[in-house]
């Protein structure tokens, strides 16, 4: 049996208080921070960069998840590593060379990631899974916390899992979007081992308690 891992984003943290709110996801039980780069291209949203993932590297022991949704992201992939990212996810939209990126976050030290938008097909990493650690399927069109999960991800999900299964890749499931008490069990089910959730912890009256609560979702049986 997979264990589920929980990645607060910190997207909806407070970030006049961003190490005491990564802290508090540590101490909640988090095992991963999960952290949001939008570059105002990609998606419409703009957030931060090395600063920020260089900030949350001494707020926190926990391993940094760094998603990228940035236009070329091999400009940034040495920086990040740097700035003490543990994971660097691309978008496989954002570029036209993904296996040559993904192997030189491998060789920067890191996890790879790709993420692929909910209209994109999972066909788009299939020939690149050797060099993938980690395969985020998004469950909102990517650009800002807070939006509703789209229920055919969980189909994609379990799609996901066979993929991996048939070519024996290791690599871990994540899903990002609308992932709460309502949708996580859902996706865990169909083969997702790592949840990012933002808008659900955050906003709670105890992010550290809805921390505990996602993930008790996941260990129920059926
Ligand atoms: C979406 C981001 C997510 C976002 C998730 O563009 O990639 O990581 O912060 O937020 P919630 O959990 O609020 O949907
Ligand atoms: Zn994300």
């Amino acid at each position: 049996m997979m264990n589920a891992r929980i990645a607060p984003s910190i997207l909806s943290a407070d970030f006049g208080r961003l190490a005491e709110e990564i802290a508090m996801c540590q101490e909640g039980g988090a095992d991963l921070i999960h952290l949001d780069v939008m570059d105002g291209h990609f998606v419409p949203n703009i957030t931060f960069g090395e600063k920020v993932i260089s900030t949350a590297r001494k707020a926190t022991s926990l391993p940094l998840d760094v998603h990228l949704m940035v236009e070329k992201p091999e400009r940034y992939l040495d920086g990040f590593a740097a700035a003490g990212a543990t994971g660097l996810t691309i978008h496989v939209e954002a570029t036209s060379h993904l296996q040559r990126h993904l192997a030189r976050i491998r060789e920067l030290g890191c996890l790879a990631g790709a993420a692929l938008n909910p209209a994109t097909s999972l066909g788009a990493v299939r020939e690149a899974l050797g060099d993938l650690d980690l395969l985020l399927v998004m469950t909102v069109n990517p650009g800002f916390g807070g939006q509703e999960f789209i229920r055919a991800s969980i189909d994609k999900v379990a799609r996901a899992r066979q993929m991996l299964a048939e070519l024996r890749s290791g690599a871990a499931i994540e899903v990002d979007g609308g992932i709460s008490r309502d949708t996580i069990k859902a996706v865990w089910r169909a083969g997702a081992d790592t949840f990012v959730a933002g808008n659900a912890v955050f906003t709670a009256s105890d992010p550290m308690a809805e921390i505990a609560a996602l993930r008790r979702e996941c260990l129920e049986l059926a």
